[in-house]
């Protein structure tokens, strides 16, 4: 069984359904983007695997048992998770920023400090930002913390949406490079939402393509690119060219 597994979940806002009988499972320990258009259902369908969002019906398998959503904290401890902006807290500097999570989990000083060291040294921030403070980094730097307190625990599983939409086209394609680097030598699950077909086309290694709640393609990048499924899909691929 893979690391993440959904069996006929679907999610309703009121009479509406976000995600829609959804089953599916992720190819584990490679890089799966979802993407379709503003309002197909992708933020949620990333919610409702760290359980930050507990479906309307069905059951979600992660770390192969159904999520349960009264110890969820534990299993979210084990799921890295990145949005756009990146959540640091202004009042601590970086170095406080990247070990939260090992504090609160007690990981001993020096495992944390190692870490930390590996982590800034795969995403190229200099040792000497450890005692900076966010405001002092440009939005590429605090994304690139971001992702480092994301994988601070070393989580098997890593969730992105929108990580790096905010992000210029170089910036982004550096740090495109540093995630790719990352994944070979610490090789994780990894789900990205994302806007930016140049993005997906670049990360991925399968694709899921959603529209209103429903996956209308789910495959590999080669043949989702290749052979798109139904006209929606050409559609975009074809509106967003690279
Ligand atoms: N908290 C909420 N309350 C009510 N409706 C919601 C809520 N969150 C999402 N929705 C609705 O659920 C649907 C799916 O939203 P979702 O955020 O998953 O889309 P998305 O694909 O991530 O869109 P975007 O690309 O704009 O981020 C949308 O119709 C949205 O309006
Ligand atoms: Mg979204």
């Amino acid at each position: 069984m893979s690391l993440i597994q959904f069996k006929n979940v679907s999610h309703y806002y009121g009479g509406k359904a976000a995600v829609k009988d959804l089953s599916f499972e992720i190819e584990d320990k490679k890089i799966t983007a979802i993407i379709g258009k503003s309002g197909s259902g992708k933020s949620t369908l990333l919610q409702i695997i760290n359980g930050l969002i507990k479906p309307t019906g069905g059951s979600v398998y992660v770390f192969g048992n159904p999520l349960d959503y009264s110890n969820i904290y534990k299993t979210r401890l084990k799921i890295g998770y990145s949005v756009q902006g990146t959540g640091l807290f202004p009042h601590m500097s970086i170095y406080n920023n990247i070990a939260v999570l090992g504090k609160i989990t007690n990981v001993p000083k020096h495992d944390i400090e190692r870490r930390i060291d590996t982590l800034m040294s795969f995403v190229n921030l200099p040792p000497s930002f450890k005692t900076k403070y966010p405001y002092q980094l440009s939005g590429g730097e605090q994304q690139r913390v971001g992702i480092c307190r994301a994988m601070l625990l070393d989580p098997p599983v890593f969730l992105l949406d929108e990580a790096f939409a905010a992000l210029d086209p170089e910036t982004k394609s550096e740090i495109h490079t540093e995630l790719l680097d990352m994944q070979k030598a610490e090789p994780r699950t990894i789900v990205i939402v994302t806007h930016d077909l140049n993005e997906a086309v670049k990360l991925a290694d399968n694709i899921m393509f959603m529209q209103d709640g429903e996956i209308k393609q789910y495959g590999s990048k080669k043949d989702v690119l290749n052979n798109p499924a139904s006209v929606s899909v050409k559609d975009y691929m074809d509106n967003r060219a690279l």
